[in-house]
Protein backbone atom coordinates (compact mmCIF):
# COMPACT_ATOMS: atom_id res chain seq x y z
CA UNK A 1 0.00 0.00 0.00
CA UNK A 2 0.81 3.67 -0.67
CA UNK A 3 0.43 5.38 2.36
CA UNK A 4 0.81 8.95 2.44
CA UNK A 5 1.36 9.85 6.12
CA UNK A 6 2.69 12.54 8.70
CA UNK A 7 4.85 11.88 11.62
CA UNK A 8 4.79 14.30 15.10
CA UNK A 9 5.77 14.01 18.01
CA UNK A 10 6.88 16.39 21.01
CA UNK A 11 10.05 18.32 19.87
CA UNK A 12 12.06 17.78 23.17
CA UNK A 13 11.83 13.87 24.41
CA UNK A 14 13.52 13.56 27.87
CA UNK A 15 13.76 9.56 29.32
CA UNK A 16 15.19 8.41 32.17
CA UNK A 17 15.32 7.75 35.77
CA UNK A 18 15.88 10.87 37.38
CA UNK A 19 14.74 13.38 34.53
CA UNK A 20 11.84 14.72 36.28
CA UNK A 21 14.86 16.75 38.39
CA UNK A 22 15.25 18.80 35.23
CA UNK A 23 11.45 20.07 34.54
CA UNK A 24 12.27 23.49 35.91
CA UNK A 25 15.14 23.70 33.26
CA UNK A 26 12.62 23.23 30.70
CA UNK A 27 10.06 25.37 32.19
CA UNK A 28 12.20 28.32 31.87
CA UNK A 29 13.18 27.20 28.34
CA UNK A 30 9.35 27.57 27.62
CA UNK A 31 9.81 31.41 28.76
CA UNK A 32 7.77 30.83 31.89
CA UNK A 33 8.41 31.82 35.29
CA UNK A 34 4.63 30.90 36.76
CA UNK A 35 4.09 27.07 36.12
CA UNK A 36 0.44 25.64 37.07
CA UNK A 37 0.61 21.49 37.58
CA UNK A 38 -2.65 19.00 37.05
CA UNK A 39 -2.76 16.07 39.01
CA UNK A 40 -4.41 13.56 40.52
CA UNK A 41 -5.44 12.45 44.61
CA UNK A 42 -3.34 9.48 43.92
CA UNK A 43 -0.11 11.53 42.77
CA UNK A 44 -0.41 13.92 45.65
CA UNK A 45 -0.77 11.09 48.24
CA UNK A 46 2.36 9.24 46.80
CA UNK A 47 4.15 12.19 47.58
CA UNK A 48 5.26 12.86 43.82
CA UNK A 49 3.10 16.35 43.73
CA UNK A 50 5.44 17.52 46.42
CA UNK A 51 8.61 16.66 45.07
CA UNK A 52 7.63 18.22 41.89
CA UNK A 53 6.60 21.65 43.67
CA UNK A 54 9.79 21.44 45.49
CA UNK A 55 12.15 20.57 41.90
CA UNK A 56 10.21 23.99 40.55
CA UNK A 57 10.77 26.53 43.30
CA UNK A 58 14.36 25.28 43.99
CA UNK A 59 14.78 26.67 40.16
CA UNK A 60 12.60 29.45 41.45
CA UNK A 61 9.42 28.78 39.85
CA UNK A 62 6.12 29.91 41.14
CA UNK A 63 3.84 26.99 41.15
CA UNK A 64 0.02 26.89 41.47
CA UNK A 65 -1.47 23.15 41.40
CA UNK A 66 -5.00 21.36 41.56
CA UNK A 67 -4.68 17.69 42.47
CA UNK A 68 -8.49 16.62 42.36
CA UNK A 69 -8.65 15.33 38.71
CA UNK A 70 -10.60 12.35 38.75
CA UNK A 71 -10.62 9.67 36.41
CA UNK A 72 -12.66 10.01 32.80
CA UNK A 73 -12.38 13.33 33.56
CA UNK A 74 -15.50 15.68 33.02
CA UNK A 75 -15.36 18.84 31.60
CA UNK A 76 -16.73 20.76 34.49
CA UNK A 77 -13.12 19.91 35.72
CA UNK A 78 -11.24 21.52 33.31
CA UNK A 79 -13.87 24.49 33.49
CA UNK A 80 -12.62 25.00 37.05
CA UNK A 81 -8.73 24.62 36.62
CA UNK A 82 -8.79 26.87 33.41
CA UNK A 83 -10.38 29.94 36.01
CA UNK A 84 -7.69 29.15 38.55
CA UNK A 85 -5.03 29.19 35.70
CA UNK A 86 -6.07 32.75 34.49
CA UNK A 87 -7.15 34.38 37.83
CA UNK A 88 -3.13 33.21 38.44
CA UNK A 89 -1.58 34.36 35.70
CA UNK A 90 -0.01 31.12 34.80
CA UNK A 91 2.22 30.37 31.79
CA UNK A 92 3.26 26.86 31.37
CA UNK A 93 0.79 23.96 32.16
CA UNK A 94 2.31 20.64 33.29
CA UNK A 95 0.34 17.48 33.15
CA UNK A 96 1.52 15.26 35.97
CA UNK A 97 0.10 11.55 36.26
CA UNK A 98 -2.07 9.14 34.26
CA UNK A 99 -4.08 10.10 31.40
CA UNK A 100 -6.59 11.79 32.89
CA UNK A 101 -4.59 14.24 34.71
CA UNK A 102 -2.55 14.65 31.11
CA UNK A 103 -5.40 14.71 28.83
CA UNK A 104 -6.51 17.50 31.13
CA UNK A 105 -3.83 19.43 31.55
CA UNK A 106 -3.49 19.24 27.66
CA UNK A 107 -7.08 21.06 27.27
CA UNK A 108 -6.21 23.41 29.76
CA UNK A 109 -3.68 24.82 28.23
CA UNK A 110 -5.96 25.22 25.06
CA UNK A 111 -8.66 26.01 26.26
CA UNK A 112 -7.00 29.41 28.39
CA UNK A 113 -5.89 30.86 24.84
CA UNK A 114 -8.97 29.66 23.00
CA UNK A 115 -12.05 30.20 25.06
CA UNK A 116 -15.07 27.62 25.05
CA UNK A 117 -15.72 24.32 26.91
CA UNK A 118 -14.49 20.71 26.15
CA UNK A 119 -17.80 19.83 23.77
CA UNK A 120 -16.96 22.64 21.33
CA UNK A 121 -14.08 20.88 20.05
CA UNK A 122 -14.67 16.85 20.18
CA UNK A 123 -13.76 15.82 16.87
CA UNK A 124 -10.55 16.16 14.69
CA UNK A 125 -8.55 19.58 13.89
CA UNK A 126 -11.46 21.67 15.31
CA UNK A 127 -8.73 24.06 17.99
CA UNK A 128 -8.07 27.02 15.87
CA UNK A 129 -4.76 28.04 17.67
CA UNK A 130 -1.89 27.25 20.22
CA UNK A 131 -2.41 26.68 23.68
CA UNK A 132 -0.44 27.40 26.58
CA UNK A 133 3.26 25.44 26.57
CA UNK A 134 3.15 22.62 28.52
CA UNK A 135 4.58 19.50 30.13
CA UNK A 136 3.85 16.58 30.53
CA UNK A 137 5.25 13.94 33.15
CA UNK A 138 3.38 10.32 32.99
CA UNK A 139 3.58 7.83 36.08
CA UNK A 140 2.04 5.52 35.08
CA UNK A 141 3.40 3.27 32.03
CA UNK A 142 0.13 2.84 29.98
CA UNK A 143 -1.72 6.07 28.50
CA UNK A 144 1.16 7.38 26.16
CA UNK A 145 -0.73 10.62 26.54
CA UNK A 146 2.41 12.63 27.04
CA UNK A 147 3.08 11.71 23.32
CA UNK A 148 -0.07 12.37 21.87
CA UNK A 149 -1.92 15.02 19.91
CA UNK A 150 -5.26 13.31 21.60
CA UNK A 151 -7.50 14.22 24.86
CA UNK A 152 -10.38 12.05 25.95
CA UNK A 153 -13.46 13.59 28.09
CA UNK A 154 -16.54 12.36 29.63
CA UNK A 155 -19.68 13.57 28.78
CA UNK A 156 -21.80 13.06 32.25
CA UNK A 157 -25.08 13.47 30.29
CA UNK A 158 -24.61 11.59 27.76
CA UNK A 159 -22.62 9.29 29.29
CA UNK A 160 -19.99 8.93 26.30
CA UNK A 161 -16.52 9.37 26.54
CA UNK A 162 -15.27 11.85 23.35
CA UNK A 163 -11.62 12.84 21.62
CA UNK A 164 -10.82 15.81 20.97
CA UNK A 165 -7.11 15.79 18.22
CA UNK A 166 -5.36 18.68 17.44
CA UNK A 167 -1.78 19.33 16.79
CA UNK A 168 -2.21 21.87 19.43
CA UNK A 169 -2.69 19.51 22.22
CA UNK A 170 0.85 17.51 21.79
CA UNK A 171 2.77 18.69 24.60
CA UNK A 172 6.03 20.84 23.86
CA UNK A 173 8.03 18.78 26.90
CA UNK A 174 7.88 15.12 27.30
CA UNK A 175 9.48 13.78 30.47
CA UNK A 176 9.80 10.22 31.18
CA UNK A 177 10.88 9.29 34.73
CA UNK A 178 10.49 5.88 35.38
CA UNK A 179 11.44 6.53 38.98
CA UNK A 180 7.75 7.80 39.25
CA UNK A 181 6.77 4.55 38.98
CA UNK A 182 8.18 2.28 41.46
CA UNK A 183 5.40 2.86 43.89
CA UNK A 184 2.78 2.28 41.84
CA UNK A 185 0.12 -0.82 42.68
CA UNK A 186 0.51 -4.27 41.02
CA UNK A 187 -3.43 -3.68 39.82
CA UNK A 188 -2.49 -0.17 38.60
CA UNK A 189 0.38 -1.35 36.63
CA UNK A 190 -1.40 -4.22 35.50
CA UNK A 191 -4.32 -2.12 33.96
CA UNK A 192 -1.97 0.14 32.26
CA UNK A 193 0.51 -1.72 31.28
CA UNK A 194 -2.35 -3.77 29.19
CA UNK A 195 -3.31 -0.28 27.98
CA UNK A 196 0.10 0.39 26.69
CA UNK A 197 0.02 -3.30 25.28
CA UNK A 198 -3.14 -2.85 23.35
CA UNK A 199 -1.73 0.75 22.28
CA UNK A 200 1.26 -1.20 20.04
CA UNK A 201 -1.02 -3.35 19.03
CA UNK A 202 -3.56 -1.50 17.34
CA UNK A 203 -0.87 0.58 15.80
CA UNK A 204 0.47 -2.38 14.18
CA UNK A 205 -2.88 -3.06 12.71
CA UNK A 206 -4.75 -0.32 12.49
CA UNK A 207 -5.29 0.98 8.59
CA UNK A 208 -3.11 4.26 9.01
CA UNK A 209 0.11 2.54 10.06
CA UNK A 210 3.06 3.51 8.39
CA UNK A 211 6.94 2.10 8.73
CA UNK A 212 7.48 4.53 11.46
CA UNK A 213 4.89 3.61 13.52
CA UNK A 214 5.38 -0.52 12.62
CA UNK A 215 8.79 -0.26 14.02
CA UNK A 216 7.61 1.19 17.20
CA UNK A 217 4.75 -0.86 17.30
CA UNK A 218 6.60 -4.16 16.81
CA UNK A 219 9.59 -2.82 19.86
CA UNK A 220 6.79 -1.64 22.26
CA UNK A 221 4.94 -4.91 22.15
CA UNK A 222 9.01 -6.85 22.70
CA UNK A 223 9.38 -4.59 25.62
CA UNK A 224 5.96 -4.44 27.52
CA UNK A 225 5.39 -8.52 26.90
CA UNK A 226 9.07 -9.21 28.22
CA UNK A 227 8.68 -6.58 31.45
CA UNK A 228 4.80 -6.50 32.14
CA UNK A 229 4.94 -9.85 34.37
CA UNK A 230 8.09 -8.92 36.73
CA UNK A 231 6.45 -4.70 36.98
CA UNK A 232 3.25 -6.29 38.52
CA UNK A 233 4.90 -8.73 40.72
CA UNK A 234 8.31 -7.08 41.55
CA UNK A 235 7.29 -3.47 41.63
CA UNK A 236 11.01 -2.29 42.81
CA UNK A 237 12.38 -3.93 39.90
CA UNK A 238 13.89 -0.82 38.51
CA UNK A 239 15.17 -2.82 35.07
CA UNK A 240 11.87 -3.45 34.62
CA UNK A 241 10.00 -0.49 35.88
CA UNK A 242 12.33 1.31 32.65
CA UNK A 243 11.52 -1.43 29.86
CA UNK A 244 7.97 -0.53 30.74
CA UNK A 245 8.26 3.39 30.75
CA UNK A 246 9.79 3.22 27.53
CA UNK A 247 7.53 0.44 26.01
CA UNK A 248 4.57 2.65 26.77
CA UNK A 249 6.26 5.87 25.21
CA UNK A 250 7.08 3.81 22.69
CA UNK A 251 3.69 2.74 21.98
CA UNK A 252 2.24 6.11 22.77
CA UNK A 253 4.24 7.34 19.62
CA UNK A 254 3.15 4.38 17.37
CA UNK A 255 -0.42 5.18 17.70
CA UNK A 256 -0.30 8.63 18.14
CA UNK A 257 1.04 8.78 14.55
CA UNK A 258 -1.37 6.14 13.87
CA UNK A 259 -4.24 5.37 15.52
CA UNK A 260 -6.00 2.77 17.51
CA UNK A 261 -8.61 0.51 16.52
CA UNK A 262 -11.99 -1.15 17.54
CA UNK A 263 -10.50 -2.13 21.28
CA UNK A 264 -10.40 0.96 21.94
CA UNK A 265 -13.98 2.26 20.29
CA UNK A 266 -16.08 -1.19 22.06
CA UNK A 267 -13.80 -0.50 25.60
CA UNK A 268 -15.02 3.65 25.72
CA UNK A 269 -19.14 2.71 26.53
CA UNK A 270 -17.31 0.88 29.37
CA UNK A 271 -15.64 3.39 30.57
CA UNK A 272 -18.37 5.89 29.82
CA UNK A 273 -21.40 3.62 30.86
CA UNK A 274 -19.69 1.59 33.61
CA UNK A 275 -16.71 3.94 34.79
CA UNK A 276 -14.79 0.30 34.24
CA UNK A 277 -10.82 1.75 33.84
CA UNK A 278 -9.40 2.39 30.51
CA UNK A 279 -6.88 -0.41 30.81
CA UNK A 280 -9.59 -2.77 32.58
CA UNK A 281 -11.75 -2.15 29.77
CA UNK A 282 -9.16 -2.65 26.75
CA UNK A 283 -8.37 -6.10 28.25
CA UNK A 284 -11.92 -6.58 28.56
CA UNK A 285 -12.35 -6.45 24.38
CA UNK A 286 -9.38 -7.05 23.34
CA UNK A 287 -9.07 -10.98 22.77
CA UNK A 288 -12.60 -10.98 20.91
CA UNK A 289 -11.47 -7.94 18.53
CA UNK A 290 -8.35 -9.59 18.07
CA UNK A 291 -10.73 -12.49 17.10
CA UNK A 292 -12.90 -10.66 14.74
CA UNK A 293 -9.81 -8.76 12.80
CA UNK A 294 -7.59 -11.90 12.76
CA UNK A 295 -8.83 -12.87 9.07
CA UNK A 296 -8.22 -9.39 7.38
CA UNK A 297 -4.21 -9.08 8.84
CA UNK A 298 -3.13 -12.75 9.18
CA UNK A 299 0.85 -12.39 8.17
CA UNK A 300 0.35 -8.84 10.75
CA UNK A 301 -0.97 -11.48 13.39
CA UNK A 302 1.92 -13.61 13.07
CA UNK A 303 4.58 -10.53 13.46
CA UNK A 304 2.20 -9.34 16.74
CA UNK A 305 2.86 -13.37 17.99
CA UNK A 306 6.38 -13.10 17.67
CA UNK A 307 6.93 -9.77 19.20
CA UNK A 308 4.90 -10.85 22.14
CA UNK A 309 7.42 -13.87 22.19
CA UNK A 310 5.83 -16.73 20.93
CA UNK A 311 7.27 -19.46 18.92
CA UNK A 312 6.11 -19.84 15.41
CA UNK A 313 8.24 -21.68 13.44
CA UNK A 314 7.27 -24.01 10.98
CA UNK A 315 3.57 -23.33 11.96
CA UNK A 316 0.83 -22.56 8.90
CA UNK A 317 0.00 -18.78 8.99
CA UNK A 318 -3.56 -19.38 10.32
CA UNK A 319 -2.24 -21.27 13.71
CA UNK A 320 0.92 -18.73 13.82
CA UNK A 321 -1.80 -15.84 13.53
CA UNK A 322 -3.72 -17.00 16.72
CA UNK A 323 0.03 -17.61 18.75
CA UNK A 324 -1.20 -13.70 18.82
CA UNK A 325 -3.98 -14.05 20.96
CA UNK A 326 -3.31 -16.67 23.14
CA UNK A 327 0.09 -14.81 24.23
CA UNK A 328 -2.27 -11.78 25.23
CA UNK A 329 -4.87 -13.97 27.01
CA UNK A 330 -1.82 -15.57 29.08
CA UNK A 331 -0.48 -12.05 29.96
CA UNK A 332 -3.47 -10.82 31.07
CA UNK A 333 -4.68 -13.99 32.92
CA UNK A 334 -0.45 -14.08 34.30
CA UNK A 335 -1.70 -10.30 36.24
CA UNK A 336 -4.71 -10.54 37.01
CA UNK A 337 -6.59 -8.35 34.98
CA UNK A 338 -10.50 -9.63 34.40
CA UNK A 339 -11.14 -11.17 30.88
CA UNK A 340 -15.27 -11.08 31.52
CA UNK A 341 -17.81 -8.17 31.30
CA UNK A 342 -19.68 -10.26 33.81
CA UNK A 343 -16.44 -9.93 35.80
CA UNK A 344 -17.02 -6.41 36.09
CA UNK A 345 -20.73 -6.37 37.03
CA UNK A 346 -21.67 -5.46 33.78
CA UNK A 347 -25.02 -6.65 32.89
CA UNK A 348 -25.95 -8.83 29.91
CA UNK A 349 -28.86 -6.79 29.37
CA UNK A 350 -26.79 -3.48 28.90
CA UNK A 351 -24.52 -5.06 25.69
CA UNK A 352 -27.37 -3.20 23.28
CA UNK A 353 -27.14 0.39 24.99
CA UNK A 354 -22.82 -0.24 24.73
CA UNK A 355 -23.01 -1.59 21.26
CA UNK A 356 -25.42 1.83 20.18
CA UNK A 357 -22.88 3.87 21.60
CA UNK A 358 -19.20 2.10 20.41
CA UNK A 359 -21.40 2.38 16.34
CA UNK A 360 -20.51 6.14 16.97
CA UNK A 361 -17.43 5.86 17.35
CA UNK A 362 -15.88 6.54 13.64
CA UNK A 363 -12.93 8.59 14.65
CA UNK A 364 -11.38 4.98 16.11
CA UNK A 365 -13.78 2.53 13.84
CA UNK A 366 -12.86 3.72 10.39
CA UNK A 367 -8.92 2.79 11.69
CA UNK A 368 -10.07 -0.62 12.38
CA UNK A 369 -8.53 -3.27 10.13
CA UNK A 370 -12.21 -4.70 9.41
CA UNK A 371 -14.90 -2.95 9.05
CA UNK A 372 -17.74 -3.71 12.14
CA UNK A 373 -21.48 -3.52 11.84
CA UNK A 374 -23.50 -2.86 14.85
CA UNK A 375 -24.35 -7.02 15.03
CA UNK A 376 -20.51 -6.92 14.99
CA UNK A 377 -20.60 -5.13 17.69
CA UNK A 378 -23.27 -7.12 19.71
CA UNK A 379 -21.64 -10.38 18.87
CA UNK A 380 -18.05 -9.13 20.27
CA UNK A 381 -20.01 -7.76 23.07
CA UNK A 382 -21.44 -11.48 23.66
CA UNK A 383 -18.76 -13.13 23.38
CA UNK A 384 -16.85 -10.47 25.64
CA UNK A 385 -20.20 -11.31 28.41
FE1 LIG B 1 -5.67 3.62 25.63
Amino acid sequence: MLVTFNFNVPPTLVFGVDTVNQTGQYVKKLGGKRAFIVTDPGVAKAGILEKVIDILKSDGIEVGYYDQVIPEPPENIVDEIVDKVKEGGYEVIIGLGGGSSMDTAKMVAVLVTNGGRVRDYIGIGKVPKPGLPKIMIPTTSGTGSEVTQIAIFALLEEEVKKGVVSPYLLAEVAIVDPALTYNLPPNITASTGMDALVHAIEAYLSRRANKFTDGLALMAMELIAKNIRTAVTDGMNTEARYNMSLGSLIAGIAFGNSSTGAVHALAYPLGGQFRIPHGVANTLMLPYVMEYNLVSRMERFVKIAEALGEKVDGLPVREAAFKAIDAMVNIAKDIGVPMRLRDVNIPKEAIPKMAAAAINETRLLSQNPRVLTLKDIEDIYNKAW
